[in-house]
Formats: structure tokens, C-alpha cells, sequence
């Protein structure tokens, strides 16, 4: 059995462990950060293809404890890495440390390359090329307080790249970011899905692959393909099970609107090249004034933050009034509100039935649930 670790934001740790274990994995343990997990060659490819949440799946090929940069050498120079990959493919070195007493990780990138380039020139009297924007291989080396792991990474491009974005819009969510808040959100079809505030379309698209039950990894390539072990034959047969099993698009109870009809627009572009257009059903609409497309469901939303000088002030105002209009119009509506503007808790006037730590990259995030019940929400007169 080999040793993984799935990396994915944080605060998805669960939810990505649940995923690994459903796909079969063994001895599934969530860390900050990352899922460790154990399983063969075919599992690592089935969480690349599979997994919604994860960043990247990261295969362990050594492991040793150190004290000084020279016992991380050593420890890299003994792996077999002409064995791992050719010469001919490009190579990239990757540290992360936590409580690591070394003084710099440059310098440990530094070494943990040159030790594999001497493995290399030893046994193959070449070394491969460094590519540091897309290499064909990387090495990963987490180091704590006195162990230096050494990983290969399976998925090249982070898993989020799913293939299917083409335009931004206004500060889209990563593809993983929105599968894993669908999925803490508990939805599934045939529960109406809404977001409001769509943008591109991040949650749209997701939660329509998931109702289509569409592999999120079917259409894109992985590094595992650049690996010596790489068993074209399984994945091929894995993949092409995935691409089969795809429902057809057919029209979701999935919604989304925005004011913007420009945004409005990337948001049906990205829909058409993950080839769902005419599943999902888009609608220009402001929040404040329009009513959700059905009686009950899950709303979920990413409201803008403030980039721009003034912004601040100006979501202080639309919060209360987003609170508003959802006590108003959204009874028999969970709405599920992912935020990194911790004001807005205060500021929208509802009460949350759930408030779960989430970070997006380094930035910690809220994602707020407020169980909209018809009358309970009211403002009494106080008669
Ligand atoms: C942070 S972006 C959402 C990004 C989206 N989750 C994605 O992944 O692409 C916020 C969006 O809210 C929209 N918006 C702002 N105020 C709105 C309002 N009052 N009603 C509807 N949409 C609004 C903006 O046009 C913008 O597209």
C-alpha cells in the first residue's frame, strides 16, 4: 500500500476525508491542511479524477528525520528518483515547513534539487532540466519540527483546474473552494440551488456537475501521466468509466442571478464550456429587489468584498438590507453566506444557525447558515 496526502483549503479537511473514504481509501486521517490516506496506484488516480475538494494529491516516496539541511541532502539523494521519472522530463522543487529550526527553505529547495540532479547524474550520467512556471514534475518536501517528508505530486495542475473556466469575472471562487461549501451546505438535486450573486458562475457550475454526476478530473490531464509508474491502461479505463456514467445536461433546479449583466455573461460562457448551457437557468436580477425561483431550497452566495477605497462603507449599508430582503421574500430558504468580512455577522441582522471557519488561501473566511423560517424572522410590532 502506498502513502498519500490530499492537500485542500482549509476548513475542508472532513469533507475531502469523506470523499477519499467513499473512493475506497484506507487509514483516512484529516489533518490541518490535507487528508493522509493510504491505497494503491489506482486509488491515487480515482481521488485526482474524483475528488471535488482536494488541491492536489501528493504521493509519498521517502521520509526521514533530519536536524541540519545536510541530513535533508542526504535524505533526498538516497531516493531512487531515476526510477520515479526520466531524465528528459522537467523537475520543480516545492518546501512547506511548519515549526521547521531550519533558516531558509530556498536554500533546502536549493539542495533537495541538487540532490536529486546527482542521483540522476550517477546513475544516468544526465540530469533533468528545472522548470519553475510548468514543469512536467514536482517535488514536494514538508518538513516539521524534525521529519522531512518527500512527495511526488500526482496531480500537476492544482486540481481546481477542472478545464472548464474560460473568463474571471469579479474575484471567482476556486472550483474547490465552492464543491466543498455545496457540500458542507449538504446540497443535492433535487433541492432548488440558488445563488444570487453568481458572477462567473463558480457555484452554478459545480453543483451542476455533481447533479450530472460529472467526474470533475474527466476532461484534463494530471502528473501522474509523467510518472515511470504511470499504468495508462488503468486510467484509461477509469477515466473513460467516468466520462460514461455522466448523465446528459438537462435542466436543472439549479438558479443563479447577478445584477450585473456583463458578469451575467462570463457566468454563460463558463456554463457553455463545461458544456451545461440550458441546465442552469441564469437570470439578471439585484437581490434586493427580485424573489428566489422557488417556495423553499438553498441559497448560497459570495457576496463582493472590498477591494476599492469606499467599498467598506458601502457593504456596511448592503448588509442590513441583504437581511432584509432575505427575511422578506426567502422564507422556507436555508441561505448559506461565504464571506471573508467577518462585519457582516453584526451588520445583516439574522441570526446564524451556523458559522463555519473556512480560509481562501491565507485569508480566513466565514461561511454563515441562516435557516430562514416563514414568520419566526418577522419583526414583531410590539404590540
Ligand atoms: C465576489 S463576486 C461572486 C463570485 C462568484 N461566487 C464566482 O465564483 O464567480 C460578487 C458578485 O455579486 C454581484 N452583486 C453585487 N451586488 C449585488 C446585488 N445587490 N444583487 C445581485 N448581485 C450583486 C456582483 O456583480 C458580483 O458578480
Amino acid at each position: 500500500m502506498e502513502q498519500f496526502f490530499a492537500t485542500c483549503p482549509r476548513g475542508l479537511e472532513r469533507v475531502l476525508a469523506d470523499e477519499l473514504a467513499a473512493l475506497g481509501a484506507r487509514d483516512v486521517s484529516p489533518v490541518d491542511g490535507g487528508v493522509a490516506f493510504g491505497g494503491d496506484l489506482t486509488l491515487c488516480y480515482a481521488a485526482n479524477l474524483e475528488s471535488r475538494v482536494a488541491s492536489r494529491v501528493l504521493w509519498q516516496v521517502g521520509h526521514a528525520r533530519y536536524r541540519s539541511e545536510h541530513d535533508v541532502f542526504d535524505a533526498a539523494r538516497v531516493l531512487p528518483w531515476p526510477r520515479l521519472f526520466d531524465v528528459r522530463r522537467t523537475l520543480r522543487v516545492n518546501v512547506s515547513a511548519i515549526k521547521s529550526p531550519l533558516k531558509s527553505l530556498d536554500f533546502i529547495t536549493l539542495r533537495v534539487k541538487d540532490a536529486a540532479c546527482d542521483a540522476f547524474r550517477a546513475a544516468r550520467g544526465a540530469r533533468p532540466d528545472v522548470n519553475t512556471e510548468s514543469p512536467d514534475v514536482r517535488i514536494h518536501v514538508f518538513l516539521t519540527r524534525d521529519q522531512a517528508t518527500f512527495y511526488l505530486d500526482t496531480s500537476g495542475d492544482p486540481l481546481f483546474k477542472r478545464g472548464w473556466r474560460i473568463t474571471g469575472g469579479d474575484a471567482p471562487l476556486r472550483e474547490n473552494l465552492a464543491a466543498g461549501i455545496l457540500k458542507l451546505a449538504g446540497w443535492s438535486a433535487p433541492t432548488p440551488l440558488y445563488d444570487p450573486m453568481c458572477g462567473g458562475g463558480t457555484f452554478l457550475v459545480e453543483a451542476a456537475m455533481m447533479a450530472l454526476d460529472a467526474a470533475p478530473g474527466a476532461n484534463r490531464s494530471f502528473g501522474f501521466e509523467k510518472l515511470e509508474n504511470f499504468e495508462e491502461k488503468t486510467w484509461r479505463a477509469l477515466r473513460d468509466k467516468a466520462r460514461a456514467r455522466r448523465k446528459p445536461a438537462h435542466a436543472l433546479p439549479i438558479h443563479g442571478s447577478d445584477k450585473s449583466g456583463t458578469v451575467l455573461g462570463l457566468a454563460r460562457d463558463n456554463l457553455a464550456a463545461a458544456g451545461i448551457a440550458g441546465a442552469v437557468q441564469l437570470k439578471q436580477m439585484d437581490i434586493l429587489d427580485g424573489a428566489p425561483p422557488a417556495a423553499a431550497g438553498i441559497a448560497v452566495m459570495n457576496p463582493p468584498y472590498g477591494e476599492r477605497l469606499g467599498d467598506d462603507a458601502e457593504l456596511a449599508a448592503f448588509y442590513p438590507k441583504l437581511g432584509d430582503a432575505l427575511k422578506q421574500r426567502y422564507a422556507g430558504w436555508t441561505a448559506y453566506i461565504f464571506t471573508a468580512d467577518l462585519r457582516l455577522a453584526k451588520l445583516i441582522g439574522l441570526k446564524a444557525s451556523k458559522r463555519t471557519p473556512l480560509y481562501n488561501g491565507a485569508l480566513e473566511c466565514r461561511l454563515f447558515e441562516y435557516k430562514l423560517i416563514a414568520g419566526s424572522m418577522r419583526r414583531t410590532t410590539g404590540i
